[in-house]
């Protein structure tokens, strides 16, 4: 099954993929990685391993659908069964959500439905509830709103702060984005209103 990843940031959950399907057996070859920005650390990652990858910035376009057209074309070209946002940090557009329908996943820090956008854990925090978590999705037209694959739960502790919840679910979210992207790759999955079935 090919897979584009697409990143804004550090790459972990990027390097977490990258471990993973270094096993054939895993069912998945990450066949290019894209960022919306040069200083994406994790392009580095790829590059190291020889997977192609690119970089597609908004304000390189007179207008965001331009953008949107362009990243299209890009992961288009790579010819993937399946694109992974991780950590991507743009909401794509119509032309992006019909060339990819029901094949774009997120994976987000929060238990959705709560704590949509770009401060889940502070959100978390803020709110004092005592379970956080990680979501992975099916991106539609709303903002973190789309069919839920997976979710993990994890535990809020009296002493936290932003840094020590924010890793907890980053690990929680990479076992898990690496688990179902696999399972995703292996069985198959299909999307029917609300719910995604794998298999
Ligand atoms: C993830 O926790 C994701 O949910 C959030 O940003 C983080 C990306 O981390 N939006 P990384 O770049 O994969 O390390």
């Amino acid at each position: 099954t090919r897979v584009v990843v697409l990143i804004s940031g550090g790459g972990s959950n990027l390097a977490a993929l990258l471990t993973a399907s270094d096993d054939p057996a895993y069912g998945v070859e990450i066949v290019g990685v894209g960022a919306d920005r040069h200083s994406a650390a994790g392009l580095a990652l790829a590059g190291d391993r020889g997977i192609p990858t690119f970089v597609e910035r908004v304000g390189d376009h007179a207008e965001r659908v331009d953008f949107d057209r362009a990243l299209t074309a890009q992961v288009a070209a790579l010819e993937p069964d399946l694109v992974v946002s991780a950590g991507f940090l743009k909401l794509v557009g119509a032309d992006f959500l019909a060339a990819f329908e029901g094949r774009y996943l997120n994976t987000h820090n929060s238990l959705l439905p709560a704590f949509p956008g770009m401060q889940a854990p502070a959100d978390a925090l803020a709110h004092g509830v005592k379970i956080a978590g990680a979501t992975l999705f099916v991106v539609d037209e709303g903002v973190d709103a789309g069919p839920i694959l997976a979710q993990t739960a994890v535990p809020v502790l009296d002493d936290d702060d932003l840094d020590t919840l924010t890793e907890r679910i980053k690990v929680a979210e990479r076992a898990q984005l690496v688990e179902v992207v696999g399972r995703l790759a292996r069985e198959g999955w299909r999307v029917e209103g609300r719910r995604v079935l794998i298999g």
